[in-house]
Order: structure tokens, then sequence, then C-alpha cells
């Protein structure tokens, strides 16, 4: 019997393979979607082998990961309660489906994943895996196995000689792409603690320790999505990248949020997400001198949707497919430059510009420029008939 197991070298999934062996007598084939993880991608084929794999696929999803889920999302200007940026959300799919095709390949009799049964990212794997290959069974040894946490986890690990590279006090549960870095656990658990974040910080610096210097770029957008950095095209996870590493070190993209899981409680998570920051914000700025206003209202409303869809795990669904072409339709003109200004942690707009801006100074303009498309007289007749009803109520109440 063949399982093929999401791997990633952590503690989770590093204690599942001899767990899996002992309780099915299976052979286990590790697999690994690169979605940006960089580091912890070292010596994982070794480690996984030693654990007691008998093969490992590292399957390189870094440019797919960002061109069809991570952009998307953010020209969608999608994020999960205002503001989750939906870093783990966007790349479960992507990996459950390069898992489900490794299993076929393999002619795997089960597919199986390290989540817990408290989060998140149980629902997200199996909807996917369920969407790509319906009939396959599922291990989720968390909701099988007697083991109840870390702690536990840890003792079974150091029982079966796995090497472990955390230590008991840091055990932070994280998770690392190329879009973020998510911390949770540990004295974050209580969201009186403000989090430290000399301590915790990966990717970026706080703003408290952030160099006193204002870094200028400019982003350019073609139909919404990010094209080149001060003028030099890039492709979209070099942009990502790039971002990530200018904006960290600007205390840019560290949140500190609770956020309602799907599973009904809440959790409390701290973020490091520079470079969707930018993009995020830079895109919001370009669509407002280049979107309508009931296109850019419309598009903010199903922005929310989406942004739970993507969270619940619903990647594949037909509305989340239909969304993507929504958003793709409705950011048609948004092209342009964006210059942004970062400094300590904020990101400062510092000018942009469209060949389709919708933004007219001669009609804006105080001055008396733009007479012929409006004038100020023409105000008149419009609020008459505006407020009408108004008037008419406010009448019937004076008893008129
Ligand atoms: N709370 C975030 C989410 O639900 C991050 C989850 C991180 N996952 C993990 N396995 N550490 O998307
Ligand atoms: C987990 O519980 O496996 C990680 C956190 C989450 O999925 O929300």
């Amino acid at each position: 019997k063949k399982v093929a197991l999401a791997y990633s070298g952590g503690l989770d999934t590093s204690i599942i393979i001899p767990w899996l062996k002992e309780n099915y007598g299976c052979e286990v084939i590790a697999v690994v979607g690169n979605v940006g993880q960089t580091k912890e991608l070292e010596g994982l084929k070794e480690k996984a082998i030693k654990t007691g794999a008998s093969k490992i696929y590292i399957e390189d999803l870094v440019d797919e990961y960002v061109e069809d889920f991570v952009f998307p999302t953010l020209k969608a200007g999608a994020k999960y309660e205002k503001n989750y940026l939906l870093g783990t959300a966007t790349a479960r799919p992507l990996i459950a489906k390069a898992l489900v095709d490794i299993a076929i390949k393999e002619n795997c009799d089960a597919i199986c994943h390290g989540c817990t049964g408290k989060g998140n990212d149980q629902i997200r794997f199996e909807m996917a895996i369920k969407h790509f290959a319906p009939y396959m069974p599922i291990i989720a040894p968390w909701r099988i196995w007697d083991i109840e946490s870390r702690e536990e986890e840890i003792d079974y690990a150091e029982s079966h000689n796995i090497p472990l590279k955390i230590s008991r006090e840091t055990n932070y549960s994280k998770d690392l792409n190329i879009m973020h870095l998510s911390h949770e656990g540990l004295d974050l658990e209580d969201p009186q603690n403000m989090p430290d974040y000399d301590k915790i910080l990966e990717l970026s610096v706080s703003p408290f320790k952030a160099k006193d210097e204002k870094i200028e770029i400019e982003i350019d957008f073609e139909k919404a999505k990010a094209i080149a950095i001060n003028g030099k095209k890039m492709k979209a996870s070099e942009i990502l990248s790039y971002l990530n590493k200018i904006g960290g070190q600007a205390g840019i993209g560290i949140d500190d949020i609770v956020e309602n899981r799907l599973v009904g409680m809440k959790s409390r998570g701290v973020y490091e997400n520079a470079g969707g920051a930018i993009l995020y914000k830079a895109l919001e700025i370009l669509e407002s001198i280049t979107m309508d206003k009931d296109s850019s209202h419309l598009k903010e409303h199903l922005a929310i949707k989406f942004g739970e869809l993507v969270y619940d795990g619903k990647w594949y669904s037909n509305s989340l497919q239909a969304l993507l072409k929504f958003m793709d339709k409705i950011t048609e003109n948004v092209s342009g430059k964006v210059k942004l200004l970062l400094y300590k942690g904020n990101i400062i707009p510092a000018g942009v510009s469209s060949n389709n801006s919708l933004y007219s100074k001669k009609l804006a303009s105080f001055g008396d420029e733009g007479k012929d498309l409006y004038s100020h007289k023409d105000a008149e007749g419009f609020i008459k008939l505006y407020s009408l009803s108004t008037l008419v109520e406010a009448k019937v109440k004076e008893g008129d």
C-alpha cells in the first residue's frame, strides 16, 4: 500500500511518516509543493528519507502560485475580514492539486495531510482533493491519533529519533510561502499580549526598528497586474520577492489579527506580507483614477465575497472561478504607474498616472475651466429633482 503525504519537514508531517508506517503498514511518498518556502526546503530530501519516506517529490509551484493565485487575489482586492491577505488560503488549493497529481501518478491508495482538526487548512486541502479526486481516501492523523498537543508531538518525535529544528519554547505554528509568513500559537494565543516583534519577525523588521529613510518605488500595472518595478520588467514572482525584501526592511506589511476560522473558533495570528501589502495599496490607488464609480463599488462588494470563498477553501468552486473572470473584466482599464514612498511601516502615495485616467482636472478644478462640459448653474436643476421627495416629506411633517 502507498500513501501520498503533503510534506513540509515541519513537526506535524515529520512524525506522520513513522505514524503512517506503523499504523497502515504502507509506503509513504512525501510530496512538497514549493510555493516559496526558500530555506525550509534545504535538506528536505534527506530529512524525508531519513524519517522513513520511500520517495520525495519537490514540485516547483512558485510561478504558478504567484501568477494564478496570488496576483488574481490581489487584483480582486480581496482580504479576509478586512485585514488578512490570504497567504495560506491561496496556497493550499495549489499544493493540494499537485498532491493529487502525484498520488494518481504513483498509484497511491490514499492521501494524507498534517493539518489539525481545529484549523482551516484541513478543509482547504480536502475541498481541493475532493474536487480533483472525489474517490480518493483521505487520512488526517490529527483527527485519528491520541496526540493532543505540540508538546506531545515533540515527545513522539524524540522517541522515534526524528530530527527537529525547533526547540520547545519557540514552536510557533508557522506557514511560509512567497506571499507571507504566518505565526500562530504560544503567547499570541492571548490577544492581550503584544507580539514580541524582535523575536517573531523573520522576513521583516518592525516599524520601530526600520531605518529612518524613505524608499521610493514606482510600480507599473497592466490590466491591474503588476508588471514592472522602477521601470524594470519582471515576472510576477520576482516582483513579489523584490517588494517583500524592500518592504520588509521598511517595516511594511506586518498584520496582527484575530480572525474567525471556518471551524468556529477565533484565532490570533501575526502575518508578514510586505509585498502583498504594497501591491494591494498600489492597485487601490491606481483604481481610484481608472475605474468608474459603479464598477469600483461593485468590485469592492464582490472582493469581500471573493475573500470569504478563498478563506473557506472554495478556490475551485464555480463561484470563485466566475469571480476571477469578473475581476479580469472589471479591471480592463486599470493600467498605469503608481509611485509610493515606503517609510517605517507606512505606504505613502507619491503620485499616480494612467493613459486611461478618468480623473478630469478641468472638471474637478475650483477654477473656471471645464465650463463647456459643466457649469455651477447645472447643479440647480439636478438638486431640485434629487431633493424633491425630501422636500415633500419635510413639508408634510410641518403640516403644510
Ligand atoms: N490563519 C491563517 C489561515 O487560516 C494561517 C494558517 C497557517 N497555517 C498553518 N498551517 N500554520 O489562513
Ligand atoms: C492547522 O490547524 O493545521 C493550522 C492552522 C489552520 O489550519 O488554520
